[in-house]
């Protein structure tokens, strides 16, 4: 069992508590989340219990812009075939980040485990079918585990020694006048925002330099894709 003292079993807790009074009671008529998500939720697997255990594991970090929330992952990998035999995390986010971590815990160790490689290939939106889906508001919390993987995975190429395999996602300024990048808008998109005017209230982007309003449109029609499904598109 988790030890209920530590600080990040409190805030799942917490985090347990928080949606669980928050869909039930806003909903009026029960809840908002897909099966899987509270199996996930009230039960997550692979949660991290013994971080001295794997103080050689590589590590992953990444904390979310939209709400201040964090994730840590650690994995081992046999070195032979690259598969990653395990996989760990926790975070101090709410039950869709713990629901959606939890879930791609099990789906990258899931027969063997997935290569590093197919790893990579994993996307957020996979992951969120195979959960029945998330409220929209909720997906920045289900891309926080993705990206934390990504960090263990260039960490276990750097404890290798394999710097040629590290992927850093450089942020490419959009905007030239207010230095805005895409990173920026995905942000946007992932914090709700689905159109121009939405993703321009939340930063602003192309009123410092109109030219890149073409280019900005199509990276929110890009995110809201990757993110939401194509199904989404202009919902
Ligand atoms: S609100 Fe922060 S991870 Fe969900």
């Amino acid at each position: 069992m988790p030890d209920a003292s530590s600080p990040i079993q409190s805030a799942t807790n917490a985090a347990r508590q928080g949606d669980v009074v928050g869909v039930g009671s806003s909903a009026g008529k029960g809840w908002f989340y897909a099966d899987a998500v509270k199996e996930h939720f009230f039960r997550p697997k692979n949660f991290m219990q013994d971080e001295a255990a794997y103080g050689d594991a590589a590590m992953g970090m990444v904390g979310s812009p939209a709400c201040g929330d964090a994730m840590k992952i650690w994995i081992k990998v046999d070195p032979e075939t690259e598969r990653i035999t395990d996989l760990k995390w926790k975070t101090f986010g709410c039950g869709s980040a713990i629901a959606s971590t939890s879930m791609m815990s099990v789906m990258i160790t899931e027969d063997g485990g997935k290569t590093l490689t197919e790893a990579r290939k994993l996307r957020p939106q996979d992951i969120m079918e195979r959960l029945g889906g998330l409220p929209a508001r909720k997906v920045h919390c289900s891309v926080l585990g993705d990206k934390a993987l990504r960090a263990a995975i260039n960490d276990w190429y750097r404890k290798n020694n394999r710097h040629d395999q590290i992927q850093v996602e450089q942020g490419r300024i959009i905007d030239k006048v207010l230095k805005i990048t895409d990173h920026d808008i995905e942000e946007a998109v992932l914090d709700g925002a689905d159109t121009l005017e939405k993703v321009q209230q939340k930063c602003k982007v192309g009123t410092g330099d109109p030219s890149c309003i073409p280019e900005v449109e199509q990276l929110i029609r890009f995110y809201m894709e990757k993110f939401f499904g194509a199904n989404s598109m202009g919902a």
